[in-house]
């Protein structure tokens, strides 16, 4: 290699790991456990207003105050840079100045905020005063929580108020907290902003997936959650009918009631094949949405298309060379059996439960091999078992998906992520005889993001569970926060038996900061030995299982925190029966 293509080389990497870095920065993490009845700190509170203004309000008629401030300081085409990878001068300039804005408002209110921003970049008041004027009433909705009344009331079985439920930042009239969550009226999903979003969401998940390799994926699993589509309006119901070429159709009382195919010249791309399996919340909450993605798949099956473009019936014509019936063919919506609920993955992993991974993805078909479609006569059929159909189906899958929906819960919060996505992936291998690429999609933020799972693995862990800011907001809680840790970490060796997408530096940086730190050690002991001892446990669990083979010296120090962790425990329960 020369030296100039040394150099080039050296700058690439040195503009990648710049542009991983600002991503890291500008992620918004919550900081320790919510406290029922307690209200927003300034610095939570900043943060998420700053979130909250970055978007168009159309209906508080304010503009996002980033491309206001980029306005005013004469940025041309700050959405474009803004989508671009690289964080620029200018937009670094722009989030100066908005973050600046929106503390000045938080001391000093909407009218310093207004003045502030007209002498900093320009902006007219005109414009801005909206946004301050809709910070202002959120502002108040966030101090004046209901949380503790509201649970008292609902303890003496009183009356509780309903609110919408969804993620703050995507719709502050969630707020005040402390009400009874309602759910979305099924047949407004999708809404018309939600299949919006969804076009842009799914396109970059095509347009990853064609980057890495080479053409479009010809058959995608979506994991579909309940309340993810009552707080989006149905983005990943949307997210199901784009892939497949085909439209919302409503009808005089504006419900969704049918569905129109979009023509290939207007789409420019293949129809992909989507298996759709949803969660048993999803299949209570919206039985017509059920019908409505079954119906979809049907009529995208029967058009007269050349199969390269259209691989759903490139797929059931395959089927039907099998003596598979057309009704069995087209069977891509399943969940668990009627009153089920979840995959149990999450239970076999964090019990040590399994032999091989095929278990893991084996319990997912069991729990989630039930179809909800139609018979010949147009029947509707809720829930037949139809395991040979989701094993057929999955066989053919190149993607797994989930679309992520919230600021605030992430994939390793909750074991919820690893039961269904990290399932799927590991039914898909076994079945398709290789990994499916799986990814995850941020359509919360303003610029559509999608990722590998490995790189949101990767972002995770290093803004929360190596990140000195979330753990120590975590330690705040005490014997809580020590608890939430150890679920991290297990949630992180979830992604590891179910999808293989943890990188082995991610344990060895887990045991230094949390097990190998001494003065770490001590204070997590002090707080929740239970805990600490669990995840010590979990860290020589993912070694054992060939998840992580650290040096002979770590591995060594890690056996006895283990051994004298396992001793005290017999300590601590002689103690407690003395
Ligand atoms: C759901 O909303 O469908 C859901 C919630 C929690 C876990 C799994 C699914
Ligand atoms: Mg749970």
């Amino acid at each position: 290699m020369t030296t100039s293509q040394d150099s080039i080389g050296r700058d690439a990497r040195v503009m990648r790991l710049w542009e991983e870095l600002t991503e890291i920065e500008q992620r918004l993490i919550p900081t320790g456990l919510h406290v029922l009845g307690r209200a927003a700190e300034f610095k939570q509170k900043t943060d998420l207003l700053r979130m909250v203004a970055s978007f168009d309000r159309p209906e508080h008629g304010a503009r996002s105050l980033p491309a206001l401030v980029a306005e005013g300081l004469g940025v041309e085409n700050y959405d474009a840079l803004a989508q671009e990878r690289a964080v620029s001068e200018a937009q670094k300039l722009v989030d100066s100045i908005v973050s600046a804005t929106i503390e000045r408002f938080c001391e000093g209110g909407a009218e310093a905020a207004v003045k502030f921003v007209n002498e900093k970049a320009a902006v007219d008041p005109r414009d801005s005063l909206p946004i301050f004027v809709m910070l202002t009433n959120i502002c108040a909705r966030l101090d004046s929580n209901q949380e503790l009344p509201a649970l008292l009331r609902a303890l003496r079985g009183e009356y509780i108020a309903p609110g919408p439920g969804a993620d703050i930042v995507q719709n502050p009239s969630v707020l005040p907290t402390g009400r009874n969550t309602h759910a979305v009226n099924p047949y407004s999903v999708p809404s018309v902003v939600a299949f919006s979003r969804a076009q842009t969401t799914a396109d970059a998940l095509l347009t990853r997936y064609r980057e890495e390799h080479g053409r479009y994926p010809r058959s995608i699993a979506l994991v579909l959650w309940g309340l993810d589509n009552i707080k989006t309006q149905g983005e990943g119901v949307a997210q199901a009918l784009w892939l497949l070429g085909v439209r919302p159709i409503r009808d005089a009382l504006n419900r969704v009631v049918d569905v129109a195919v979009i023509p290939l010249a207007d789409l420019k791309r293949p129809r992909i094949d989507v298996v759709m399996t949803v969660s048993g919340i999803f299949r209570d909450l919206f039985a017509p949405t059920m019908l409505l993605l079954d119906q979809a798949v049907r009529r995208v099956a029967a058009l007269d298309e050349p199969h390269e473009a259209n691989y759903l019936r490139q797929h059931v014509a395959e089927s039907l060379e099998h003596e598979t019936e057309f009704d069995d063919a087209v069977t891509r919506v399943f969940s668990n059996a009627p009153g089920n609920y979840g995959t149990n993955v999450n239970f076999m992993v964090m019990d040590s439960q399994w032999d091989t991974a095929e278990t893991l993805g084996e319990l997912f078909v069991t729990r989630k091999s039930f179809a909800y479609t139609r018979d010949s006569k147009g029947r509707s059929i809720e829930g037949r078992e139809a395991r040979k159909l989701m094993d057929d189906t999955l066989a053919r899958v190149d993607a797994t998906y989930q679309n992520l929906d919230s600021f605030e819960v992430g994939i390793t919060d909750v074991d919820h992520y690893f039961e269904y996505l990290g399932g799927i992936s590991k039914a898909v291998q076994s079945r398709a005889k290789n990994r499916p690429a799986v990814y995850v999609a941020d359509s919360l933020s303003p610029q559509t993001k999608v990722r590998s799972l490995e790189e949101t693995v990767r972002l995770e862990t290093r803004t929360k569970m190596l990140n000195p800011k979330w753990y120590e907001g975590m330690l705040e809680h005490g014997f809580r926060g020590v608890a939430e840790i150890e679920n991290h970490v297990t949630n992180t060796f979830g992604w590891s038996a179910t999808a293989d997408a943890v990188d082995p530096w991610i344990y060895t940086e887990i045991s230094k900061t949390f097990l190998l730190d001494p003065i770490m050690f001590a204070r997590l002991f002090e707080l929740n030995p239970h805990s600490l001892r669990s995840l010590a446990k979990r860290l020589l669990e993912a070694h054992t299982r060939g998840y992580w083979n650290p040096d002979e010296g770590i591995l060594e120090q890690l056996k006895d925190i283990n051994h004298s962790l396992q001793n005290s425990n017999e300590t601590l329960k002689a103690d407690a029966t003395a």
